[in-house]
């Protein structure tokens, strides 16, 4: 289905808890809500999920806050897999992820991107508030020797962070995963400090690669490879590569269809009546409609 600015929802998701094992500085936590005691349960998401199969969704991103602290990250899983859901993938910071990959590739997942902006340890504590590099590094390289495959490093791009840049390509390099170079959302007055613009580093990734391959379906953005390096660039804030193609909508963890990533007043309850028994196509189909881009381009539609 398509939303009121012509835009087809394919990819659904799910953030399964709002808690997180680190703090990092700079963190939109998918959103500004208050706790929630109320949660979804691996059966209700996996009903959801079916549901949302009728409305063309293909692809699973499950997020948190950090995923792996629900104990029943694998049952959500198995819930989720069906065949018509092409891609299950999960964002992560690695801080858990060397103990429970095999058993999160057994349950069906696919793929991992890992949060890595730094391989400096107490760069990396003061980012995190006392995370530990070393066991971000062991998740990642076990989640590979597993096969969640293809593993991508999101390095967030700051002042503090741009350093980073070749440890992470010789990293990525050396372990075999992707490097996706993010640009900050400076969505606060102090994070505005920390904004880098990201394109003289796509321009110097260009002149190095061997080759660049446009992606038509993600909007003609570029994939470059350096020998066996492959590089890709997230812009969040800009409209034309971003929102103008979004075709993401959420679920957050209590329960609630959540059209826009930046957005908290336009979520749709669907667990309430899910748990009454009622049929949440309805549901579904107003969190489409209430979908609108954040960062509204000139060139959008009108409705
Ligand atoms: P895949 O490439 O499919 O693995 O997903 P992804 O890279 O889009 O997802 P990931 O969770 O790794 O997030 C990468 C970056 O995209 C982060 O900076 C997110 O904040 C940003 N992002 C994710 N969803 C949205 C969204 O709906 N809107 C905006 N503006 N940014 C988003
Ligand atoms: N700007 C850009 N990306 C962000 N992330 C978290 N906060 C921000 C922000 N302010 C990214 C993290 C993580 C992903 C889920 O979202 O780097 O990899």
């Amino acid at each position: 289905m398509k939303d009121p600015f012509n835009r087809e929802i394919r990819s659904l998701r799910i953030s399964v808890t709002p808690y997180c094992n680190l703090k990092c500085f700079y963190c939109h936590r998918e959103g500004y809500r208050k706790f929630n005691s109320r949660y979804m349960t691996p059966g209700e998401i996996g009903k959801i999920v079916r549901t949302f199969l009728e409305f063309g969704i293909k692809k699973i991103k499950i997020s948190g806050g950090e995923p792996l602290l629900r104990e029943d990250l694998p049952e959500i899983l198995e819930r989720v897999s069906h065949p018509k859901i092409e891609d299950i993938s999960l964002t992560t910071n690695g801080i858990l992820l060397e103990k429970y990959a095999e058993r999160l590739k057994d349950a069906g997942l696919h793929r991992v991107n890992v949060s890595l902006d730094t391989l400096d340890p107490e760069k990396y504590r003061r980012i995190t508030t006392y995370g530990d590099v070393e066991l971000v590094k062991a998740g990642i390289e076990r989640a590979i020797e597993v096969g969640l495959t293809p593993l991508k490093i999101n390095y967030l791009v700051m002042k503090n962070t741009l350093e980073d840049l070749e440890d992470l390509m010789n990293y990525c390099r050396e372990v075999g995963a992707i490097l996706q170079i993010i640009e900050l959302m400076p969505l606060n007055e102090n994070l505005k400090r920390y904004y880098v613009d990201i394109t003289p580093i796509e321009k110097k990734i260009a002149e190095i690669s061997d080759k660049v391959v446009t992606r038509r379906s993600m909007h003609n953005r570029k994939k470059y490879y350096i020998g066996d390096l492959e590089v890709e660039f997230v812009r969040p804030m800009d409209n034309t590569e971003f929102c103008n193609h979004c075709t993401r909508i959420r679920l957050t963890y209590d329960g609630y269809i959540k059209p826009c990533l930046l957005r908290e007043d336009n979520l749709v309850d669907i667990l309430t009546p899910l748990r009454r028994g009622e049929d949440i196509r309805e549901y579904i189909h107003q969190g489409i409609l209430r979908r609108e881009p954040y960062f509204k381009a000139p060139n959008f539609p009108s409705r």
